[in-house]
């Protein structure tokens, strides 16, 4: 049976793949975000999944305001970095997993979400800079450690799904996952935000504190974050901060507990407060796992390696 293990939030801001890109990570205000995700990238290659989904937004690249699925489940075999104006980032080709992807869609519709089934799709920084972020930088002529099923999601036009939506949506993928038969050890991504606004009045708007009790109640109580409407993401958070909704799709297809085994805060990001979480379930298998503690040997020596917890605010 395939199952998930962990769940990853990140930030997404395409200024970060530009840093990457043009070798800037060494410089100071890039230091700074880049070395929050050191720990990240070492649990990362302790992990190995055989599949990662990543939930993001298309921001106009794949689609335009003539087409906008609110949920866009990628069941290609590729996914080629798309043109978000100052050409293609050089990435690798994403390869997906279309037989899982299929799985996940048939098993999800029949549940009652309508996904939209992308056979063609790119994929913009909404995507690869996350996967950077936790898999580092990779030749755009090398490959991505793992398959990778990309789920777009309208946060973009008037109305995004609500919180409530995603998190259920993330509790039917999960169910989906684990009823297909392969043996393989997911780990699902939700990327966006934290606090932003880029244009308009309140432009610049950062709000560490709601990012900080978001990250909180997302570990411990993931109920509360999906009662949160629209209203409250966009006075609180500004106007795309309502990004994070999509982090709800990555925690509910989580367990209701799970072990936070690793954050990261900073301040600011391009116009962003850059958020960053990883938690682990515990049914990973075994006794142990149920009562609460590290699966296996090898998981233990992962989670003390991220530890400390580390926040940084404002
Ligand atoms: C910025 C951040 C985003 O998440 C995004 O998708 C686009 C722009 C920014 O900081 O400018
Ligand atoms: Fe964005």
């Amino acid at each position: 049976m395939a199952r998930i293990i962990a769940g990853i939030g990140s930030s997404h801001v395409p200024a970060i793949g530009a840093a990457i890109d043009n070798g800037k990570t060494e410089e100071p205000y890039w230091k700074r975000v880049f070395s929050g995700f050191e720990k990240s990238q070492a649990w990362m290659r302790e992990a190995k999944p055989d599949v990662a989904i990543v939930v993001y937004n298309d921001h106009a690249s794949a689609f335009s305001v003539e087409m906008i699925p609110t949920f866009a489940l990628g069941c290609a075999a590729q996914f080629p970095p798309a043109d978000e104006g100052w050409g293609p980032r050089p990435v690798p080709v994403v390869e997906g997993h279309p037989a899982l992807a299929s799985h996940i869609a048939q098993s999800v519709i029949l549940d009652e979400f309508d996904l939209t089934i992308c056979n063609k799709m790119e994929v913009d920084h909404g995507m690869t800079v996350p996967m950077n972020l936790l898999f580092g930088k990779i030749d755009k002529n090398s490959h991505w450690p793992c398959p990778v099923i990309p789920l777009a999601v309208n946060v973009v036009m008037y109305p995004p799904p609500t919180g409530h939506r995603c998190y259920m949506l993330g509790k039917a993928i999960r169910k989906a996952v684990e009823s297909y038969p392969d043996d393989l050890k997911v780990v699902i991504f939700g990327t966006g935000g934290l606090s932003h606004q880029i244009s308009g009045p309140r432009a610049g708007l950062i709000n560490s504190k709601w990012d900080k009790s978001f990250l909180d109640n997302l570990s411990k109580a993931p109920r509360k974050l999906a009662k949160i409407p629209h209203v409250d993401y966009m006075r609180e958070a500004g106007a795309e901060g309502i990004e994070m909704v999509m982090w709800l799709i990555m925690r509910g297809a989580l367990d209701d507990k799970v072990d936070e085994v690793y954050r990261f805060y900073t301040v600011p990001a391009s116009n962003t407060a850059v958020g960053h979480i990883i938690l682990e379930n515990r049914k990973r298998g075994g006794k142990a796992a149920r009562k609460g503690k590290p699966a296996t040997a090898k998981h233990k020596r992962a989670a003390a390696r991220a530890k400390p917890t580390q926040v940084r605010g404002r």
